[in-house]
């Protein structure tokens, strides 16, 4: 184990040079040996860091690489809800480094600066026989020195956004800071208070929005995040459709 200063004392470091995945070495710390909640796993690179959708991550040394277990007592669905927090804490976290750019929180759990995307949040649980959650692992990914160029979304790092702070390791205690505020939110107040926290820096809502579905792409209106965190698009004829997975593409600004 090992420290880092200004780290929540209610998680535990574990630091590595590289890894292949932060969330893979998580998840088998939570499966194999019961790590506890709080367990965070920390990688300097990775050599398969892997997005949500199966995509890549591109994890070269100079940005942070980390997943934290979670044990909450509550169904999988519910915590699925961390996302949000984790998005929310992520805004709250970088928004103050950056000197003239405003960063914002793309639905379902993308971190943008100025549009182009800077962080992104990958969530993988293990659920019990009756529908609880066994463990969460919350993996976050933010481009601190680099960013990759081919990206099939536009991409920044807080360095190219002018950040005072240019290390992973500060940038990481940044976030763990804020996300144990918001963790602690969530566990008292539930999800109407991190919903309302994360429509405060919600990219596009009422406005025009298009969503590609696994089959075909609709536009619309960004109506609202419901209860449940699935994104409420409006159809032209007025018809409101509840939108549970896809990807957000938003007009030029
Ligand atoms: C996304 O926006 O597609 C999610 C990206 C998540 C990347 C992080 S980096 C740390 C953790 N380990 C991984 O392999 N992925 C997540």
């Amino acid at each position: 184990a090992s420290t880092l200063p200004g780290l929540p004392p209610e998680y535990r470091l574990v630091a590595y040079d590289c890894l292949g995945s932060t969330n893979e070495e998580a998840k088998r710390l939570a499966r194999d040996e019961g790590a506890e909640h709080g367990t965070l796993v920390w990688a300097g690179r990775q050599e398969a860091g892997r997005g949500r959708r199966g995509r890549p991550w591109s994890s070269p040394e100079g940005n942070v690489y980390a997943s934290i277990i979670l044990r909450p007592k509550c169904s999988t669905a519910t915590a699925a809800q961390l996302s949000f927090a984790a998005a929310g804490a992520l805004a709250d976290a970088l928004q103050p480094l950056l000197p003239e750019a405003v960063c914002c929180c793309k639905w379902p759990n993308d971190v943008l600066i100025d549009d182009r995307k800077v962080a992104g949040i990958l969530l993988e649980s293990e659920t019990d026989g009756s529908g609880g959650l066994e463990w969460l692992v919350l993996g976050i990914g933010i481009n601190v020195q680099h960013y990759p160029a081919d990206a099939e979304f536009p991409a920044t790092s807080l360095c190219n956004e002018g950040s005072r702070i240019n290390q992973p390791g500060p940038v990481l205690v940044r976030f763990f800071q804020a996300f144990s505020t918001w963790y602690d939110v969530w566990l008292k107040e539930g999800f109407d208070r991190i919903r309302e926290g994360w429509l405060q820096t919600a990219r596009g809502i009422g406005g025009p929005v298009t969503v590609r579905l696994e089959k075909r792409t609709l536009a619309g209106s960004f109506a609202d995040l419901d209860g449940d965190g699935a994104l409420l698009l409006e159809l032209p004829s007025g018809e409101r459709m509840r939108i549970t997975a896809g990807d957000v593409f938003f007009p030029e600004l």
